[in-house]
């Protein structure tokens, strides 16, 4: 084997993974160091055991005392409200600190869970770091679900305090955070005892006097608190996501090992060094939020931009390279999604023009498949290296890039490279057989995993097992497909379940369609992923009516839509929907979701052996073509 520096990293991290990490964990701050780097003695893979720490202590305090206090922490850009605000370390420890003071009045202690559901403000990022100063595990929920997730992940998680806004700004439209609030706690079992509620001037929210606290005059009042010491192997945070059903997984990650990949990524995989401003445009909904708007950055002791906007519309497709050259931008990290909006207003690069993006060092993007189309394109008028990223919810990092801070590897658009130390990315045929080069199977992580990621599924280490590690033995299912070529470029071709990605976010096609089926007048249906210009996929579905319907198919499917919005949340972009007569079967009555799919994005569809009806594809079609799909692109 040549010994580049990332394959001598790579093979010290798989030969000897203790030694790697423990070398990797001298960058994190311990108050008690470990007594075991990993213990892999039972399904759960503990990193750093007996090890002491805060990952609130090593993002902030470690910095004010190794004298960086006065340098920025955080920038808080907000085209939707015209505002900008910046934060020193210091500034932000204290307001942290304070934050902090509030839970621990009302309550709160290590191990309790705080709900947090907030637009990109930087108070979001507060809220985050203040339970994580006194060991509380932080859930952050998306902005744009709806009432019903926020509730699912109340009624699993059982926070004694939720953290919330009044509202959320989209574009131009006021989103009221705070009704959707107050009727996810009507709908849970489990009732917070305390919210806590950030006022904006855009919208004022109803304040429930037994239950909810104005945040800014609490903060006023409130001495701050120092950070409390946890174990290594003490939950930081459950982070919600879609699996299969409807229920949404709560991924656990531990505080000691998610900040020992957290310094390892940034040094090694994004290059960004102390004092780099780094700007993740997602959302601190998202895991990318989680890893890269806050815990990252702020771990290295770089600039983190917290942006309340859109790539788009906020106010132009200006919006990233406006900020890249305002603040002198090192990094940038989005979804593809994001840059093909950018393209599809601004396709020669003309606005990019205006900018100067001197101060930028690479692109990173992740949160769904990048074609090589985008990635090319991006290269191409902004003139920088471009890295694509694959990682998951659960792995909390990386598991295939482009480690640039390691060794620059050649890019192969299309592929996000090679697989980061620790991952031990395998391909299986469906009888866990290692596939060779080239060959496309299922992409599995030969255990154990690396530190950071899932520590197990929130109260339910079944479906942990079952979903994760059951399926091949001694193997982590990824739930993707692809393959390695023979220069162990990774390909990351799609998923093996019903997961979509809509404009990077993961969604579940069988929870939309345990929705639809709620609808009186509908017997069954099915819902799939198409393939969407813009947001990469987009989901469409199939209704079966109930015996004796006559009512009109239009109002039935518009309210199918208005079910999944209601429900889910605009997030969802239901838009895509048509009655047929019946569903594609086999003959043993699994729907054939992939038929439906190679029909919809006009690829060749090969009718199965098993199926029960062959016309019923035929019938599908049809609908299909009523939808405007297969969309058929002229040659260029
Ligand atoms: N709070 C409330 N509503 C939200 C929301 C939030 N945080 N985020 C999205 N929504 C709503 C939108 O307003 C929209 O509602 P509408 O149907 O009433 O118009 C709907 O959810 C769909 O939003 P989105 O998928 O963002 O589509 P869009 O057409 O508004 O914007 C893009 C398209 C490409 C600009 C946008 O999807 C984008 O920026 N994508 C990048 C995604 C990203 O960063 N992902 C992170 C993973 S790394
Ligand atoms: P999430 O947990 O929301 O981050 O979504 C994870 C899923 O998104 C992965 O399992 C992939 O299916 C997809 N995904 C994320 N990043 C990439 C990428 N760079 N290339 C291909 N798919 C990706």
């Amino acid at each position: 084997m040549s010994s580049s520096p990332y394959q001598e990293s790579y093979d010290l991290s798989i030969n000897e993974p203790e030694n790697f990490w423990a070398l990797a964990a001298q960058k994190v701050h311990w108050y008690n160091e470990w007594d075991k780097v990993l213990d892999d003695s039972g399904d759960h893979y503990k990193w750093f055991v007996g090890g002491c720490m805060n990952t609130c202590y090593n993002a902030l305090d470690l910095h004010i005392h190794n004298n960086r206090g006065d340098q920025l922490a955080l920038i808080y850009d907000s085209p939707v409200t015209d505002t900008k605000k910046k934060y020193t370390y210091r500034q932000l420890r204290d307001r942290v600190a304070k934050v902090a003071g509030i839970l621990t009045n009302k309550g709160v202690v290590k191990g309790d869970r705080v709900v947090i559901y907030m637009p990109m403000m930087a108070e979001a990022v507060i809220a985050m770091l203040a339970c994580a100063r006194i060991g509380a595990i932080h859930s952050v929920v998306f902005g744009g679900f709806a009432a019903h997730e926020l509730a699912t992940r109340i009624e699993d998680a059982k926070p004694r305090v939720v953290i919330s806004a009044s509202c959320g700004i989209e574009v131009s439209n006021i989103i009221p955070y705070k009704p959707i609030l107050d009727e996810a706690i009507k709908q849970s079992s489990h009732k917070p005892t305390t919210c806590l509620i950030w006022q904006r001037p855009q919208y004022k929210a109803n304040m429930l006097p037994w239950r909810d606290i104005d945040w800014e005059s609490e903060e006023e009042k409130t001495k701050g608190v120092d950070c409390v010491p946890v174990l290594a192997t003490d939950p930081l945070y459950i982070l919600y996501t879609s699996g299969t059903t409807g229920s949404p997984k709560g991924v656990i990650r531990s505080n000691g090992g998610h900040s020992v990949a957290m310094k390892w990524s940034m040094d090694n995989i994004y290059n960004a060094k102390p004092g780099d401003v780094f700007f993740a445009a997602s959302d601190v909904g998202w895991v990318v939020g989680h890893s890269y708007i806050v815990y990252g950055p702020l771990m290295n002791g770089c600039t983190t931009i917290v942006y309340e906007g859109k790539p788009v519309r906020t106010p132009n497709p200006a919006a990233f390279w406006r900020i890249v050259d305002e603040y002198k931008v090192n990094v940038l990290f989005s979804a593809p999604t994001a840059f093909r909006a950018i393209r599809r207003e601004d396709s020669k690069g003309e606005l990019i023009k205006k900018y100067n993006l001197d101060s930028l060092k690479a692109i990173f993007v992740a949160g769904e498949r990048c074609d090589s189309d985008t990635l090319k394109w991006i290269m191409k008028v902004t003139k920088k290296i471009v890295v694509d990223n694959w990682w998951q919810t659960e792995t909390g990092w990386a598991i295939v890039a482009n480690p640039l801070g390691l060794e620059e590897m050649p890019i192969k658009p299309g592929s996000p490279t090679k697989p980061m130390p620790g991952f031990n990315l395998k391909v299986l045929d469906e009888n866990g057989k290692e596939l060779g080069a080239g060959k496309k199977g299922a992409l599995c992580l030969k255990l154990p995993l690396p530190p950071a990621c899932l520590m197990g599924i929130w109260e339910n280490d079944e479906r942990y097992r079952k979903g994760y590690l059951d399926h091949f033995k001694g193997y982590y299912l990824t739930g993707d497909t692809g393959y390695i070529d023979k220069d162990g470029y990774v390909y990351v071709l799609g998923r093996m379940d019903g997961i979509i990605n809509v404009a990077g976010h993961r969604l579940s096609t069988g929870e939309m369609e345990e929705i639809i089926s709620k609808h009186p007048d509908i017997a069954e249906c099915a819902v799939i992923g198409v393939n969407d210009d813009l947001k990469g996929e987009v989901p469409m579905g199939f209704i079966v009516l109930k015996q004796g319907i006559e009512r009109d198919h239009r109002g039935i499917v518009d309210g199918a839509i208005a079910l999944i919005r209601q429900e889910i949340g605009a997030v969802a972009s239901f838009k895509l929907a048509c009655v047929v007569n019946a569903l594609p079967k086999t003959r043993s009555g699994k729907i054939l979701r992939k038929s439906l799919k190679e029909l919809a994005d006009g690829v060749e569809c090969k009718i199965p052996a098993t199926i029960e009806d062959p016309s019923v594809l035929d019938h599908c079609k049809e609908v299909i073509a009523t939808l405007g799909y297969p969309i058929i692109k002229e040659k260029k």
